[in-house]
């Protein structure tokens, strides 16, 4: 397949913010405990009670922003219960996750001391579903203010004298579901009442964040920012890739076929309809886009690994993860405009993780690699390039074959990343670069593909798929050609000489 772009080198079309490559982090299945938190007296190395090895490598790939403590769980989460000596903290049954005791060891001053070790912002979503006006607000006292307080003074007493800087809060999550089943009017006034005493101490500022729609409910987005839009600095949106439209059996994440491969990529496509959607809806109440769109939770959703605790929600991670991982970002950076973050879900051993641990184990996962080669567009100015998409057929339906997307630093380098969908085809791509001096370049690149549609990596073969050195490009009088290898993530720096 050949196809065809032009590259407007000289012409910007926003910047891509960074928290875009935000994670999601929750208290579920091996996700904080085991997978983040091991505790002080483990034989695993950690600082603090927090991996090592799972920190290094989310700096590696740049974590900007972590959300925590949940998704459902946060709900539920009554703050007061992870803080204080952790020998006297509560013990509970994680209702929502697989029904096991959460003894609340990583609680407020732990995920602090998480993003301190990332040096990454947090983003903490608090309970509006079950916890009360006054414990929302002391938690936002407790963690940012410095003056004379109670809270201040319990933070004090528990070791944290000084204050945290603590600029995104979320009012509850999924209050249309796990978070209290409410109507959109009702969650509007609620939310109204709440952020209220979500107050700046000092100068900290909190960046509010509203509970947004599941997938395509636009009734909900509509109401929520007829009704509440003003008092609001964001608001999200969480939608899931699942192969199927059957939750009691998504299929499986590995040993899929080739239609599961072409219908996962098609649903995740659909991202860029949904915020193309929304966002109509937004400019409706916000035409200056003032107010952020928030997707703090995406990515796949599978059958859990056979044998385990089907709370957990744990899955392998294949090139169809890398696959969606990487169009995805694509879209986002094209709605750079209102998407100001985004959260995978969820950073380790939890759906679309990007690290998998078993014991003192870790492994990258493809997903974990594309981070790595996207980071370079944290912060970027993205660029205007049009390509023909070229169609990507299977059983009458058909998809983009490539999606692409590029982006100049700061310092000046210019990066173009392209995904090829296609499980079975190669694609060649040539693309007109306009306003660069096209012979004085020197370009570097790398890809990402398997052997095989489900091909992954495991704790006996870690690196059975890891991005390759890419050198199957050429420049020719401003002409861009690459040949992109059959499901692939491909990523190309492009440096004019001085
Ligand atoms: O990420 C898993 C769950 O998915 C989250 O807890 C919830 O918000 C969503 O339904």
């Amino acid at each position: 397949m050949s196809l065809r772009g032009v590259l407007n080198a000289d012409s910007g079309k926003g910047t891509i913010n960074r928290n875009i490559y935000g994670h999601f982090s929750e208290h579920l299945g091996r996700c904080i405990y085991e997978g983040i938190w091991v505790g002080e007296d483990s034989p695993i190395p950690n600082t603090n009670g927090i991996r090592n090895d799972v920190v290094e490598a989310l700096k590696q790939i740049r974590i900007p922003v972590l959300r925590w403590p949940g998704g459902c769980f946060a709900d539920e989460y009554h703050w007061k219960d992870g803080i204080g000596p952790k020998e006297t903290r509560k013990r509970m049954v994680n209702t929502h996750w697989g029904g096991v005791v959460e003894n609340n060891h990583f609680g407020t001053h732990e995920f602090m001391e998480l993003c301190r070790q990332l040096d990454c912002e947090p983003y903490i979503n608090g309970n509006l579903g079950s916890g009360t006006v006054q414990e929302m607000s002391e938690w936002v006292e407790y963690l940012t203010f410095g003056g004379v307080s109670p809270m201040a003074e319990l933070r004090t007493h528990n070791g944290r004298k000084e204050p945290w800087k603590v600029t995104y809060f979320g009012v509850g999550n999924e209050n249309w579901g796990c978070g209290g089943n409410m109507r959109p009017e009702y969650y509007a006034d609620e939310y109204r009442r709440y952020q209220t005493y979500v107050r700046n101490y000092d100068d900290n500022r909190i960046h509010r964040i509203a509970c947004g729609p599941n997938s395509d409910d636009y009734n909900w987005m509509d109401v929520l920012m007829r009704e509440a839009g003003r008092f609001m600095d964001s608001i999200t949106l969480h939608y899931y890739t699942l192969p199927t439209d059957n939750w009691q059996d998504k299929g499986p994440a590995t040993g899929f076929d080739e239609q599961a491969w072409f219908t996962t990529l098609q649903k995740a496509l659909r991202m860029d309809d949904l915020i193309t959607r929304h966002r109509t809806i937004m400019d409706k109440y916000d035409p200056e886009g003032r107010v952020g769109l928030i997707v703090d939770e995406w990515g796949t959703w599978y059958n859990v690994e056979p044998g385990t605790n089907p709370g957990f929600l744990y899955q392998q991670n294949t090139m169809r993860d890398a696959l969606v991982a990487g169009l995805t970002l694509n879209i986002f950076h094209k709605h750079n405009q209102r998407v100001r973050m985004a959260n995978i879900a969820q950073t380790v051993n939890v759906l679309q993780a990007v690290i998998l641990t078993e014991g003192e184990k870790m492994v990258l996962t493809p997903t974990y690699h594309v981070f790595d080669m996207y980071k370079v567009h944290q912060d970027a100015e993205m660029l205007d390039l049009s390509l023909d998409t070229g169609s990507y057929k299977l059983d009458g339906s058909d998809i983009p074959a490539v999606t692409a997307t590029a982006s100049r630093d700061t310092q000046g380098k210019i990066h173009l990343s392209f995904c090829n969908l296609q499980h079975n085809a190669e694609a060649q791509v040539t693309i007109d670069v306009r306003g660069l001096n096209g012979n004085d370049l020197t370009m570097t690149g790398s890809t990402l593909t398997g052997d095989r549609i489900d091909a992954h990596n495991t704790f006996a073969q870690p690196d059975a798929v890891k991005p390759q050195p890419f050198e199957s490009f050429q420049l020719d009088g401003g002409k861009l050609t690459v040949n992109l290898p059959a499901m692939s993530v491909t990523t190309l720096e492009l440096v004019e000489k001085a």
